[in-house]
């Protein structure tokens, strides 16, 4: 709501005196590992993904009792997303080329990836690696953020999922361009190396749930000191909550072990939050 206008309205807001962001949507980490001077620090958070919906109601949809999440997203939308992020219409033509090619619709929200954009430039953030790149539409909100001289990487399992990004961003003239890693996320991260330039300020983890914790600790390999982590998809619908009647999913217990190995780092390593959030698609 107000925080969310605010943050694009002013950036700045987000920075701590020295100079890294502490906050986002749905969960929040800063690694530290101040006991381990020889590691990098890592900030790992993780915006909880409010999907959105072919059928987000429009304002014009007649609301019966209160606004539901549903309804407040459409209204956000109307207000906040930017001609060049959230509402560029190449981005829209990139969720069609998808749609029509039989892609999911799994995609972060308009107001996420804007999100996403709000975080890359207010820490300034030079190099972004992610982790499920589907049609590229996270992507490209990734790289418009980035300045001329930047890299972004991205890992994406699907061939076809990856050829439909190449050419989303092709179609888009992103600059700079994504580099599409086809394969096992977790493969791939294991042989990557950090970028000549220097460590990623950024990854975004938005791939298979149940490898969470794996690609977690893998990125700290490759993340600067007091980059962020951004986990998507951290509450799923409160069953990541150990009392839950729901079955587990191995999604489930994969986010589960992520906040297991975040209680026992006790703060060496990460420093954690999370913020649950509700949207078009409900409690994510
Ligand atoms: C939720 S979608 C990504 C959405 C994208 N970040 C966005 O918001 O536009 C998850 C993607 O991860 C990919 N994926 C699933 N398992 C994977 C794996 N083991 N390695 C790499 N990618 C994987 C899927 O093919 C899918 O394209």
């Amino acid at each position: 709501m107000s925080f969310a206008r605010s943050l694009l309205a002013t950036p700045k807001m987000l920075r701590c005196p020295s100079g890294h962001i502490r906050a986002c949507s749905s969960s929040v980490s800063l690694r530290q590992n101040l006991r381990f001077p020889g590691m990098m620090q890592t900030r790992r958070f993780s915006i909880s993904a409010v999907r959105y919906s072919p059928g987000t109601p429009t304002e014009s949809e007649e609301i019966e009792q209160e606004p539901n999440p549903a309804h407040v997203d459409s209204y956000l939308a109307s207000k906040i997303l930017h001609p060049e992020y959230g509402a560029d219409p190449t981005l829209e033509e990139g969720l069609t080329r998808a749609r029509e090619d039989g892609l999911p619709e799994i995609q972060v929200s308009p107001l996420q990836g804007q999100m996403l954009s709000v975080l890359v430039k207010s820490m300034g953030a030079e190099r972004v690696l992610e982790i499920g790149t589907l049609g590229g539409y996270s992507t490209s909100f990734l790289s418009k953020s980035l300045p001329p001289h930047g890299q972004i990487d991205t890992l994406e399992l699907s061939p076809l999922h990856a050829k439909i990004a190449q050419e989303n961003f092709l179609a888009s003239d992103l600059f700079p361009f994504p580099r599409i890693h086809v394969g096992k996320a977790l493969g791939t991260l294991k042989k990557l190396k950090i970028p000549e330039e220097g460590p990623y300020d950024l990854v975004f983890i938005d791939a298979n749930k149940d490898q969470s914790l794996e690609y977690f600790v893998e990125c700290l390999r490759v993340l600067r000191k007091g980059g962020v982590v951004v986990v998507d998809n951290a509450i799923r619908v409160g069953r990541i909550h150990p009392d839950s009647k729901l079955d587990s999913t191995i999604e489930v217990q994969g986010l589960r072990a992520l906040y297991d190995w975040i209680e026992a780092d006790g703060g060496k390593t990460v420093l954690s939050s999370a913020v649950q959030t509700v949207g078009a698609k409900g409690w994510e």
